[in-house]
């Protein structure tokens, strides 16, 4: 079901079947070395300066739990599809991570706390993300914060969370909130992109 004010969208997409191929999209997979070191660059503005506990959500097949892992975080990642677990868990093998199966909007972490909830392209699928990031500031340590990369995909009917959307949603949870451009920064997507692309870090 869509909601037009916020572009977000009840979408079904059998993610087991995309884990196979995800990583051949540049910004999916992140092999090629200028994309992987920009994301690199910018996961290391954006996470803590010291090691930290990082709840990757959504994780897919876990690119961003590798570079936060190789930065000294301790990662845990969730994500519903058993074959992108799957993926996390090879690509991260002896790194210090653990990839849980479970809902993203309400992570099976019992009463852990994390410094960070760092989400990919992946919030503004899941129904009711004013709910979900209520729960999920629940999952936070004082001081932590959310790192949030989201956007608005597609010209004819697009879909998404515009910032303006997420920032106003993060308000009352967060002490401080800040959004940083990403469209223009073309060698985080492998390619020149014209829509809305951010990311949103707050700290609660
Ligand atoms: C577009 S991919 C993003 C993957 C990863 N965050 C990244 O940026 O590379 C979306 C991921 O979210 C997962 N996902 C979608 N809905 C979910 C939910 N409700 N709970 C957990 N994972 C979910 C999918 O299985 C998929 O791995």
């Amino acid at each position: 079901m869509r909601n037009e004010s916020d572009r977000t969208v009840a979408v079904s997409v059998d993610w087991d079947a995309e884990a196979a191929r995800f990583d051949e999209e540049p910004d999916h997979g992140l092999g090629a070395p200028e994309v992987r070191a920009a994301w690199a660059e910018r996961l290391r503005a954006w996470l803590p300066a010291r090691p930290a506990d990082v709840l990757d959500l959504g994780c897919g097949t876990g690119s961003l739990s590798l570079l936060a892992a190789e930065q000294g975080h301790r990662v845990t990642g969730v994500d519903s599809s058993p074959a992108m677990v799957a993926r996390a868990r090879a690509k991260l093998a002896g790194r210090d991570a653990v990839f849980l199966l479970g809902d993203a909007a309400a992570p099976p972490v019992g009463e852990r706390l994390f410094d960070t909830v760092l989400v990919r392209h992946v919030l503004w699928s899941l129904p009711d993300p004013a709910r979900v990031l209520r729960h999920w500031r629940g999952l936070l340590r004082p001081g932590g914060r959310f790192v949030l990369v989201e956007g608005v995909w597609g010209a004819v009917a697009p879909v998404g969370i515009p910032a303006e959307r997420l920032t106003a949603l993060l308000a009352p949870l967060a002490a401080d909130v800040r959004v940083e451009r990403l469209s223009a920064a073309a060698v985080l997507w492998g390619k020149e992109v014209d829509d809305e692309r951010y990311a949103v870090v707050a700290t609660v």
